[in-house]
């Protein structure tokens, strides 16, 4: 597949909705490099993101990450997975849009409580009621995220093939 422009794409959607598994394949579609922002953000702490919100707290974790952001923004042809709460700082999305497609896969409350129920990485969802923590950080960052798409796809219970064939057919790359 030949791409005609040297943009990155970013994904962006909340915590669980496929952004890792589906930037991966995507990547390899069309022999882009992926990147993870979380990982660079465990490297360059040298530590688990888990780690970095018990002993530096959540604000901590968002300075890297907007240093992160600035870092990636510099590269070209680059498929790039970012974390769930990218879209709480505008100066993180000013970065990426500069030279990205942004993305957003949308999922629902209830496929994201199915993804991520059994799992403990996440240092947002560790409390009694995972469902209604999503439901309501979901309410609070939609707006963000479609806000800051170039479109936005329903993940629904597609695929990962079906999704990556939809981004690669609304960027019209072939
Ligand atoms: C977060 C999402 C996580 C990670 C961190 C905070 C969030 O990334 O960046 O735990 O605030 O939504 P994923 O969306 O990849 O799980």
């Amino acid at each position: 597949m030949t791409v005609m422009n040297t943009r990155n794409i970013v994904l962006i959607g909340f915590m669980g909705c496929g952004k890792t598994t589906v930037g991966m394949a995507l990547s390899q579609l069309i022999h882009y490099d992926f990147l993870d922002c979380d990982i660079l953000i465990e490297q360059k702490c040298g530590m688990t993101i888990s780690n970095i919100f018990s002993e530096f707290g959540e604000s901590y974790f968002r300075k890297i990450e907007t240093e992160v952001m600035a870092e990636v923004s510099k590269l070209e042809c680059c498929v790039i997975a970012t974390g769930g709460g990218v879209i709480k700082n505008p100066d993180n999305m000013d970065l990426l849009q500069k030279n990205s497609s942004v993305v957003y896969l949308k999922a629902t409350p209830e496929q994201i409580f199915k993804n991520v129920k059994e799992d403990h990485t996440r240092p947002i969802l560790q409390t009694n009621n995972k469902f209604e923590k999503i439901s309501i950080l979901m309410n609070e960052r939609e707006p963000f995220y479609q806000q800051y798409a170039d479109f936005s796809i329903e993940v629904g219970e597609k695929s990962v093939t079906e999704i990556t064939d939809k981004i690669l057919e609304i960027l019209e790359i072939k």
